[in-house]
């Protein structure tokens, strides 16, 4: 039986930090109900001690869709903010709180300027404190990837030992690389299983050097089993993991993840394009699931072999991810079979031989002449040439 990856969607508190992205308390909501719809398994609606904004979103996320989803928010290791999170989501079926604090050196020497085991006790208090709240604690190891070994693991037995129920390890500044990221991982895991194995293994990482979605892969394949990512991979600097990305992967290597999510992947494209309306951010077009041209082909050859057997050029259908079926732009480069499955696709049959060299050869000239032919012009393009033949 394949395992299931726990997807914990974090775009309404890390992706909303973003420059530009703010979203209205009734524009998180909508959001969220997508996420819903989505089928993730939990959402981090915000950070709730930084403004009575953010604290009233996090509340209605909880209210509205809380029922279903495992709602959770983000608290400092002090007091105030746990108390924050309590109160906005405690109104959740299945609320959970999270607490997040460093472990690397160069926080606790520069950020803190304190000792590491005054930083550690800080982190054991505040979860014991969660602990009264409710039964579910969530802690992160703030740049766990640049953190000394031995005090990270420290750490980590000290928080569950105080009762936290997932430990959540950050790549905070996408330092980490997919083979040292698993591995850390896998020691992680190797060494938590033996002090309490019903804790949760969590990794949450970002995007600076564009290897979030290969670490939180390598991370699966090493024993994670909840993963935190963003839609289109919104978040900080270069951003978080993209859930899109994750969820397909698995998807379409699942023999070798032996692994699988709940989310309905049909809803994936949708959730992409309402953030971008949300947020105003565009995806870039060549992104991986999301972006305009993820399912378009445009040279000849792909064109050809995709006409013949989609498999050809595809590994994975575009409807899978709510988007339509594959897109032909036809270029100059195109082949004489595109042109034709585009001319039938517009309803219109080829004709003799000789008529279609003709049409093709107009549309050559066209396609030089304006680079990309899209369905329209092959429409105007037929139409025009039949009514000047009669
Ligand atoms: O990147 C990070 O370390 C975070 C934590 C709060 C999990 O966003
Ligand atoms: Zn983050």
């Amino acid at each position: 039986m394949n395992r299931k990856i726990i997807m914990l969607d974090t775009t309404l508190r890390d992706g909303e930090q973003v420059p530009g992205a703010k979203l209205n308390v009734h524009q998180k909501v909508e959001f969220a109900q997508q996420l819903k719809r989505l089928q993730v398994d939990m959402i981090e609606a915000g950070f709730p001690a930084s403004s009575e904004g953010d604290f009233q979103a996090v509340q209605e996320i909880a209210r509205s869709v809380g029922d279903t989803v495992s709602i959770t928010a983000l608290a400092r290791a002090v007091k105030g903010d746990i108390d924050a999170v309590y109160n906005s989501i405690k109104l959740a079926q299945d609320p959970f709180i999270h607490i997040v604090l460093g472990t690397s050196d160069i926080h606790v020497e520069k950020k803190f300027n304190r000792s590491k085991d005054a930083v550690m006790q800080q982190g054991v208090d505040a979860v014991k404190y969660a602990k009264t709240l409710m039964p579910h604690v969530q802690y992160s190891t703030e740049d766990a990837s640049r953190s000394e070994f031995e005090y990270l693991w420290k750490t980590i037995e000290a928080v569950v030992k105080a009762g936290a129920t997932i430990i959540n390890v950050p790549d905070t500044v996408g330092y980490a690389v997919p083979e040292e990221f698993g591995e850390l991982i896998r020691k992680i895991n190797d060494r938590l299983k033996n002090l309490n194995p019903d804790v949760i293994l969590s990794v949450h990482c970002h995007n600076d050097l564009g290897l979030a979605t290969a670490n939180t892969l390598a991370a699966i394949k090493n024993g994670a089993q909840k993963v935190e990512c963003t839609i289109n991979g919104l978040g900080e600097r270069a951003g978080n993991t993209s859930l899109e990305e994750v969820v397909m992967a698995l998807k379409v290597r699942e023999n070798y993840y032996q692994c699988g999510t709940n989310i309905k992947t049909t809803e994936l494209l949708r959730a992409s394009r309402l953030l971008t309306y949300l947020t105003g951010l565009d995806v870039q077009v060549n992104k991986a699931i999301t972006g305009d041209n993820a399912f378009a082909h445009s040279s000849g050859i792909h064109q050809d072999g995709l006409l013949k057997d989609k498999q050809v050029y595809e590994i994975m259908s575009p409807e899978e991810v709510g988007a339509d079926s594959m897109e032909l732009i036809l270029t100059a480069r195109s082949g004489r079979h595109a042109f034709k499955n585009a001319v039938e696709r517009m309803g219109f049959s080829v004709g003799e031989e000789e008529e279609f060299e003709q049409l093709f050869a107009k549309f050559l000239t066209l396609a030089d002449a304006k680079k990309e032919v899209y369905d329209h012009d092959v429409f105007y393009l037929v139409t025009n040439h039949r009514t000047l033949d009669t």
